[in-house]
């Protein structure tokens, strides 16, 4: 036998043992995958070569059973040691290819922060039945999102945020029943939010700020129990905030500054366990309503640039902490009241009203 002959056939001998490593057709798809994407600084996708794409490869990981693709994790700005030998965060043009949702395995898709992703997201990702994590932060991604993406049954975390998406939520999102945190800001997305998008009941974070959402907040909303931070600022979003938004269990962070809201501040929002209220900018009216108490406790209260009316509630002195209190650029009038919430504050938190008086602004 001559030795190339020998060679060939030890080669094929333990060739099975390297493709059991990762499939042929996963190989192929990621391979497809990386063809459309550019990334000249760092050289990521220099690993992705061989026969093993589970081994070593930046960024795939695999189930170690049946050793499909599991995990896409590429993040442009992290602390891995190939963006400190390259002193820069990562950057990547090129789109990405509906050949990702040939990995059927696929249980997280991380492509993060690298600024330069464009196209759209294909629309073959809501036919990935094990996604649970689908991150797309940070990249110029336009286009719709997929009107099927309730499609994505397991699916808990969905980040789109800052990119360039347009169009309206698609209302099959309320089927992710799975749902933990859904982050869209900074799109270009519009329309009303879904009315039933209370159904989202694992929901702890809805980030919808810098879009241009109009119509009412859903009533429906105040129904998840778990929703801790709902930030719907900078939109257009009109109608009055809803009494029961103070009657959550947990929510803390209540941002919806930069809207069309009218009408006046439920009473409820100042005796919940809401800790960072923004409400500024919009069209609130009416009185501040005079229920503070020692359960209030704000890091951040800004009723700034709205039509509030009348005079700044004595029980607010009797609240635990007020850290940044904002009341500037309305109609109050009369006395600011005295007392260690108060004592912090300087003259611009109470600017611009028709007729405050006292300390920190000149005696009455
Ligand atoms: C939500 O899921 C149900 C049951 O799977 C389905 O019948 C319905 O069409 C879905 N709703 C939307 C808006 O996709
Ligand atoms: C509240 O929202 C306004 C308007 O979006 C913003 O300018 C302000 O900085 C926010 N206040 C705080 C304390 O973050």
């Amino acid at each position: 036998m001559s030795m190339v002959w020998y060679l060939t056939l030890t080669l094929l001998a333990v060739s099975p043992a390297i493709i059991e490593g990762c499939p042929p057709s996963d190989r192929a798809a990621l391979l497809a995958f990386k063809a459309t994407l550019h990334e000249p600084y760092l050289g990521i996708f220099n690993s992705w070569t061989g026969a093993d794409c589970c081994h070593n490869w930046y960024g795939v990981s695999c189930d170690p059973e049946t050793r499909r693709v599991a995990d896409i994790t590429l993040r442009g700005e992290s602390e891995d040691p190939i963006f400190e030998r390259a002193h820069r965060t990562g950057h990547m043009t090129g789109y990405i290819s509906r050949s990702i949702c040939s990995l059927t395995r696929l249980s997280s898709i991380i492509i993060a922060d690298w600024k330069g992703i464009s196209g759209e997201i294909p629309t073959c990702i809501t036919s990935l039945p094990f996604l649970r994590i689908l991150d797309l932060i940070g990249n110029k991604i336009s286009g719709e999102i997929p009107h099927d993406i309730g499609r994505l049954q397991r699916l808990s975390v969905l980040n789109f945020a800052d990119n360039l998406i347009y169009g309206s939520i698609p209302p099959s999102i309320t089927n992710l029943t799975g749902l933990m945190h859904l982050d869209l800001r900074n799109n270009r997305l519009s329309g009303a939010l879904p009315q039933n998008f209370g159904r989202l009941g694992m929901l702890s974070r809805a980030l919808l700020s810098r879009n241009q959402f109009s119509g009412p907040i859903p009533a429906s909303l105040t129904q998840i129990y778990r929703l801790a931070d709902l930030d719907l600022s900078l939109n257009q979003i009109s109608g009055p905030i809803p009494d029961s938004l103070g009657k959550m269990a947990v929510l803390a962070t209540l941002n919806v500054d930069g809207n069309r809201i009218s009408g006046r501040i439920p009473a409820s929002l100042f005796s919940s366990g809401i800790g960072n209220l923004n409400l500024s900018r919009n069209a609130l009216d009416g009185y501040i309503p005079d229920v503070f108490g020692p359960r209030s406790y704000f890091t951040v209260l800004d009723l700034s640039y709205n039509n509030l009316r009348g005079a700044i509630p004595k029980s607010v002195s009797s609240a635990s902490y007020i850290g940044h209190m904002d009341l500037s650029h309305n109609h109050l009038c009369g006395r600011i009241p005295a007392g260690s919430p108060f004592d912090h504050l300087e003259a611009s938190s109470f600017v611009y009203n028709d007729c405050l008086c006292g300390k920190p602004l000149k005696a009455c």
